[in-house]
C-alpha cells in the first residue's frame, strides 16, 4: 500500500505587509530585504482570527477539489507552532468546523520542517493499512508571534495555511516513496519563544521582556538550513537512484531565497525545477510547503508521475526531506 496526494489546497489572507509598510515601523528598507531574504510583501491574518481559521479554509478547498466528504477522514494532523490555544489542540478545532464525525487528530509541532514530518506519519498511517483517508495541513500564524519592533525577525514572516489529503493506493509506482528526518537540540537556543511555556510560565515580567515572541539568531539558522536540506535531498535522490534531472520539483521550505538558491545550486537543479513563492508570501512556517505545492498544482504545472522533493529546516532544529511522485492531472482552480 502506498500514500497518494489525491488534493491539495491553500489560504492565504487578504491583507498585505508590504515592505513600504514595513519601512515605516522599523529601520529598514526595500533593498535590504529584497537582496537579502527575496521577500517583498507577506499576508496578515486579522486579529481576532486563529490558526485554525485558514487551516479550516485550506482543508475545505481540498475537500471540495476531490468531491470528498469530510466524514470520510480517518485522521486529521495540523503541523503549527502557532496553535488556536496551548490546548485542545488545533486539530480538534479544525475537526469541529468541518463536521469530520469520524476521525481522530492532533497537532505536530515541527516548526518549518512540520508539514514533512506530519507527511511522513500520515504516509505511514496508510501504509500499514490503518488509514484509508489523512488530512495533512501546515498553517501558521506567525504574525501572533512575531515582534513588529524587531527589524531582524518582523520582515521574514508571514500567515498561510496549506492542506493535503492523502490517500491509499494499489500502484506501486505512485505517492510517498522515502524520507529523511533529522532533530538537534542543539540549535534550542537560535530559533525559540523564551517564555510562555512550562520551564517560564506567562509572568506580566515575561510580557515586559517581550519574551513571548520568536527570537531568533539567523547566521547559524542560514548556514546549518542550506547543510541540512541539501544533504537530506542530495542522500534520498542517491539512494533511490535518481539524479537532477529526474527531479520535476523541489518544493523547498521558504526562509530565504539565498538559502533556497544554495540548495537548488547545491542539488545541481535548473530554476525552473524549484518552486518559489517566498516573494509574495515571506516564511509562513509550516505552511510554506503546501502553499507553494498548491500554488504548481493550480497552474497546471504537474503531472502524473512526476518527481517531486520535499525540504525544510526549521526550529530545534529539526530537518529533513520526503520524496514522492505525483499522481493527480491536470490543475486544480482555487
Ligand atoms: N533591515 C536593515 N538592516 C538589517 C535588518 C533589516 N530588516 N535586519 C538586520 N539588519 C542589519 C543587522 O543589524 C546587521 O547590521 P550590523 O552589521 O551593523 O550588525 C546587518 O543588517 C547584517 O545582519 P545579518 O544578521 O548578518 O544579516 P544576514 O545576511 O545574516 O541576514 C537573515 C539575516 C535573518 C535574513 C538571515 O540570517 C536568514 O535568513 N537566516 C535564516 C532564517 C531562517 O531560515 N529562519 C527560519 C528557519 S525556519
Amino acid at each position: 500500500m502506498r500514500a497518494i496526494i489525491t488534493a491539495v489546497g491553500h489560504y492565504v489572507p487578504e491583507n498585505k505587509l508590504t515592505n513600504a509598510d514595513l519601512e515605516k515601523m522599523v529601520d529598514t528598507n526595500d533593498e535590504w530585504i529584497v537582496t537579502r531574504t527575496g521577500i517583498r510583501e507577506r499576508r496578515i491574518l486579522d486579529k481576532d482570527k486563529g490558526t485554525s481559521y485558514m487551516a479550516v479554509c485550506a482543508a475545505e478547498k481540498a475537500l471540495n477539489q476531490r468531491g470528498m466528504s469530510a466524514d470520510e477522514l480517518d485522521l486529521i494532523i495540523v503541523a503549527t507552532v502557532t496553535p488556536d490555544m496551548m490546548f485542545p489542540t488545533t486539530a480538534a478545532l479544525v475537526q469541529e468546523a468541518l463536521a469530520a464525525n469520524n476521525c481522530w487528530g492532533y497537532d505536530l509541532s515541527g516548526g518549518c520542517t512540520g508539514f514533512v514530518c506530519a507527511l511522513s506519519t500520515a504516509s505511514q498511517f496508510i501504509e500499514s493499512g490503518r488509514h484509508k483517508k489523512v488530512m495533512v495541513i501546515g498553517a501558521d500564524k506567525m504574525s501572533a508571534i512575531t515582534n513588529y519592533q524587531d527589524r531582524n525577525t518582523c520582515i521574514l514572516f508571514g500567515d498561510a495555511a496549506g492542506a493535503v489529503i492523502l490517500e491509499a493506493t494499489d500502484d506501486p509506482d505512485l505517492g510517498v516513496k522515502d524520507f529523511i528526518l533529522r532533530v538537534d537540540g542543539f540549535g534550542k537556543k537560535y530559533l525559540y519563544m523564551k517564555a510562555g511555556g512550562s520551564l517560564k510560565p506567562a509572568t506580566h515580567q515575561t510580557v515586559e521582556n517581550e519574551e513571548h515572541y520568536l527570537y531568533q539568531d539567523g547566521k547559524p539558522v542560514f548556514k546549518q538550513a542550506i547543510n541540512g536540506m541539501a544533504t537530506t535531498s542530495a542522500t534520498l535522490l542517491e539512494r533511490n537512484n535518481l539524479s537532477s534531472h529526474d527531479l520535476r520539483l523541489l518544493v523547498p521550505h521558504q526562509a530565504n531565497l539565498r538559502i533556497i538558491d544554495a540548495v537548488g545550486k547545491k542539488l545541481k537543479l535548473n530554476p525552473e525545477q524549484v518552486a518559489i513563492n517566498i516573494d509574495r508570501y515571506g516564511n509562513t512556517t509550516a505552511a510554506t510547503i503546501p502553499l507553494a505545492l498548491s500554488e504548481y498544482y493550480q497552474q497546471g504545472d504537474l503531472k502524473i508521475g512526476d518527481w517531486i522533493l520535499f525540504t525544510a529546516f526549521g526550529a530545534g532544529f529539526t530537518w529533513g526531506s520526503l520524496l514522492m511522485r505525483w499522481a493527480l492531472n491536470g490543475s486544480a482552480s482555487d
